[in-house]
C-alpha cells in the first residue's frame, strides 16, 4: 500500500491550497514564492492532520481540515527556510536552499511570510483552539532551536538531546495529530492516543534523521550530509560514540581537528556500535508509537498509521 494513499485526495486540495496561499501579486515576492512551490517535501505534517482526522467524526469533518493541514506545511517550510540560514546549508530537497538561490536576508523574509500566511489561514479556522494548538508548536521549537543554537560546539548530554528533539520534532508531529483529531472532533481519548502516537514517531523521525545526516546518500536525501558536525551540533550518534571506553578518545581527536575525515567518524561511529544503538531506539519509539494505536478502532486508517510509522523505521530520504 502506499504510504499516505487514503489521504491522497485530501493532500491534492491541501497542495491547491498551497499554491493558492503562495500565490503572489507583488512580482518581487512572487519570484520567490514561486521558487517556494518547485520542490515539495514528503508532506508528512499535513498528511499526519489527515490521518488523524479520520479517526474522529466524519460527520463533523469541515474545510477546517485542509486548511490546518496547509498551514502545518507552511509552518514547516517555514522552519526549514529559516533553518538553513542557522545550519549554514546550500541544498534542501534536492534545490539550492533559498538562502542560496536568493541570499539570507530573503530567506529570513521569505520564512516570515510563510508563517505569516499560515497563521492567516488558521485564524480562519471554525475551532479557536487550532490557531492557539499552532501557534505553540512554533513557541516550543523556537525555544528549543535557540537552546541548540547556544549549545553550539558543545557536547550535550543524551538527556538534552532527547529534550531538543522533542522540542523541535516531537511535539510538532504530536500537535500535528492533535490537530486532525480535534479538527474532527474526536474524543479526548482518540486525540491523546493520537498525541502519544506522534509524539513517538516524532522523535523517531528526528533520530533517524539525525543518523541519515551520516549514513544518507545526498542524491536520494536532497540536502548535504555531515552538516550538523559541521555547525558544531552533537547529534546522538556522536553523543553515544563519545561515550565509547575504547574508541570514544579516537572520535574526539577526530572531531577535534579541523576537516574531520567523515568516513572515519562513520566507521568509529559503526564500529562503536552507536548507529545501532540510535537505530535500537528509534525503533524503541516506533514500537510505543504503533502500541498508542492499539485502543483505536482497527482497520485501513489505522493500517495506514502503523504504516508511517514503518516507513520512519527504514526511510532513506
Ligand atoms: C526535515 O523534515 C526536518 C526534520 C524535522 C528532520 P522532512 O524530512 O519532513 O522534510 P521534507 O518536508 O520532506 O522536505
Ligand atoms: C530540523 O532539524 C529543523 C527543524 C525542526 C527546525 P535539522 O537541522 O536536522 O533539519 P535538516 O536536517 O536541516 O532538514
Ligand atoms: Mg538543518
Ligand atoms: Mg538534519
Amino acid at each position: 500500500m502506499a504510504l499516505f494513499s487514503l489521504v491522497a485526495d485530501d493532500l491534492a486540495a491541501v497542495n491547491q491550497r498551497l499554491r493558492e496561499a503562495l500565490q503572489q501579486h507583488n512580482p518581487v515576492v512572487r519570484e520567490v514564492s514561486d521558487y517556494l512551490q518547485e520542490a515539495s517535501g514528503k508532506m508528512l505534517r499535513p498528511a499526519l492532520v489527515l490521518l488523524a482526522a479520520q479517526m474522529g467524526d466524519a460527520a463533523r469533518l469541515s474545510s477546517d481540515v485542509i486548511d490546518v493541514a496547509t498551514a502545518v506545511e507552511m509552518i514547516h517550510m517555514a522552519t526549514l527556510v529559516h533553518d538553513d540560514i542557522i545550519d549554514d546549508a546550500e541544498l534542501r530537497r534536492g534545490l539550492p536552499a533559498v538562502r542560496s538561490r536568493f541570499s539570507d536576508p530573503v530567506a529570513v523574509l521569505a520564512g516570515d511570510f510563510l508563517f505569516a500566511r499560515a497563521f492567516q489561514i488558521l485564524a480562519g479556522t471554525t475551532r479557536p483552539p487550532l490557531v492557539d494548538m499552532a501557534a505553540e508548536v512554533v513557541y516550543v521549537m523556537a525555544t528549543g532551536e535557540i537552546s541548540q543554537h547556544l549549545d553550539h560546539g558543545r557536547i550535550a548530554s543524551e538527556e538534552s538531546y532527547w529534550r531538543r528533539i522533542e522540542a523541535k520534532t516531537g511535539f510538532f508531529l504530536e500537535t500535528c495529530c492533535r490537530l486532525g483529531a480535534t479538527a474532527a472532533e474526536a474524543s479526548i481519548p482518540v486525540r491523546d492516543a493520537l498525541g502519544r502516537y506522534g509524539h513517538h514517531i516524532g522523535l523517531a523521525y528526528q533520530v533517524g534523521d539525525d543518523l541519515l545526516d551520516w549514513l544518507a546518500d545526498p542524491a536520494v536525501l536532497g540536502k548535504a550530509v555531515g552538516e550538523d558536525i559541521a555547525v558544531g551540533i552533537y547529534t546522538l550518534p556522536i553523543i553515544h560514540g563519545l561515550e565509547h571506553e575504547t574508541y570514544g578518545r579516537q572520535l574526539a581527536d577526530l572531531l577535534r581537528t579541523e576537516m574531520p575525515d567523515l568516513a572515519e567518524v562513520r566507521r568509529l561511529l559503526e564500529v562503536s556500535g552507536s548507529i545501532d544503538y540510535c537505530r535500537a531506539r528509534a525503533q524503541g519509539h516506533l514500537d510505543a508509537a504503533r502500541a498508542a494505536l492499539a485502543d483505536l478502532p482497527d482497520g485501513p486508517r489505522r493500517d495506514e498509521l502503523i504504516g508511517v510509522a514503518d516507513f520512519i523505521g527504514v526511510r532513506d530520504h
